[in-house]
């Protein structure tokens, strides 16, 4: 009887290693351990052996089920494994392939581009990007910027106000620009802070060189040991990479209320090299002859302005920083000549084909 065990044993074991499919294993199972199988059977009639027997066969019965169903589960796993690679491999596909028939990809919008361009530059030097709401309050956009109460930016002809009750900080606008978001930014994170913010801003304008809704880039630098030639290294590195690396910044006084000094930023004219003459003698069209082109405003934060985040981390007294904001549309057309900035925004795929 124990010899007869071995054999259905042996016979089963080598099945099982050559069974090539998890199909084929199941059949082996049914054939060797289902319910009209031998070995079953066998277990089953143990209790009628001479009782001398039982023992020594009910035991090797049992092993080689034990042993039977072991490694129909090993080797159901094996296969069961090769079957799914063997699927993957199969079922493939590669999405980078054109659809049938083929379909333009398309192509980004240059303002886009022009924006992802710059938060590239930006990301590279340490920056990361926030973003605040377009949808704004009077406290955010003038006042915690330190904004004088007669600013001309704060009347109703400049602005497009939202409707609401009543005026004063909590009164609803379009953003004017991005600058906003240095206090809800400063707000939710203390210093150190390097930030740039990108998003659309609103006016009430509207001619060839202005629409009412436009793109900024605001930048927001705040530590304890920040100063202006950190300024001055961050946006030359900047105009390297979007206009080329022959070019220089130079800094020029200005006034803006959140900043204190303030500066204007010029680059070197890429189209003159900075000479203002084209080919000896003809002055430059696109610097007008002056070898700069103003590219931003910009300068070191206000103490009024970090009064209004003192219990967000940012005490006067220990942190500097800087700030600049861009207009996205002016850094495409300066860069690409485009000549009206109307043409981003019709939407002429005979303009927009000739970038990207
Ligand atoms: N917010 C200004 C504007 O829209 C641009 C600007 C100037 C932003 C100086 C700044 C800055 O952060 O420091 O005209």
């Amino acid at each position: 009887m124990i010899e007869r065990i071995d054999a259905i044993r042996a016979e089963a074991e080598a099945a099982i290693a050559a069974a090539t499919t998890t199909a084929a294993l199941e059949e082996l199972r049914v054939r060797h351990l289902g319910r009209k199988a031998e070995l079953p059977n066998l277990l089953r009639g143990v209790a009628e052996l001479p009782p001398a027997e039982r023992g020594a066969v009910g035991k090797a019965a049992n092993v080689a089920r034990q042993a039977l169903e072991a490694q129909i589960t090993a080797r159901g796993a094996e296969l069961e494994l090769a079957e799914l690679r063997e699927r993957l491999a199969r079922d493939r596909v590669d999405v980078t392939l054109p659809g049938t028939p083929p379909q333009p990809v398309g192509r980004l919008h240059l303002l886009t581009a022009t924006r992802r361009e710059i938060e590239d530059v930006f990301l590279g030097l340490g920056f990361r990007v926030a973003e605040g709401p377009e949808v704004e309050t009077v406290f955010h956009n003038f006042d915690a910027l330190n904004h004088d109460p007669a600013h001309p930016a704060r009347a109703r002809t400049d602005t497009f106000y939202v409707p609401g009750p009543g005026r004063g900080p909590d009164e609803v606008l379009l953003r004017t620009h991005t600058s906003p978001v240095q206090v809800r930014a400063m707000r939710e994170q203390p210093p150190p802070i390097a930030i740039i913010m990108p998003g659309r801003v609103y006016r009430r304008d509207s001619d060839a060189t202005h629409t009412p809704q436009f793109h900024q880039i605001e930048g927001l630098a705040v530590d304890e040991d920040i100063t202006l030639a950190d300024l001055k290294g961050t946006l030359l590195a900047f105009a390297k990479a979007i206009f080329g690396e022959e070019r220089e910044v130079r800094l020029r006084p200005h006034f803006f209320p959140f900043t204190e000094p303030s500066v204007e930023v010029d680059v070197s004219c890429f189209q003159c090299a900075g000479t203002g003459a084209l080919d000896g003698a003809a002055r430059c069209n696109l610097c007008k002859g002056t070898g700069w082109l103003e590219i931003l405003g910009s300068g070191m934060v206000d103490p009024n302005v970090f009064a209004y985040v003192r219990e967000y981390g940012y005490d006067p007294e220990r942190v500097q920083g800087f700030a600049f904001g861009m207009g996205v549309e002016r850094i495409a057309m300066l860069r690409h000549g485009v000549p009206d900035l109307r043409l981003f925004y019709d939407n002429d795929l005979r303009f927009l084909r000739q970038f990207g």
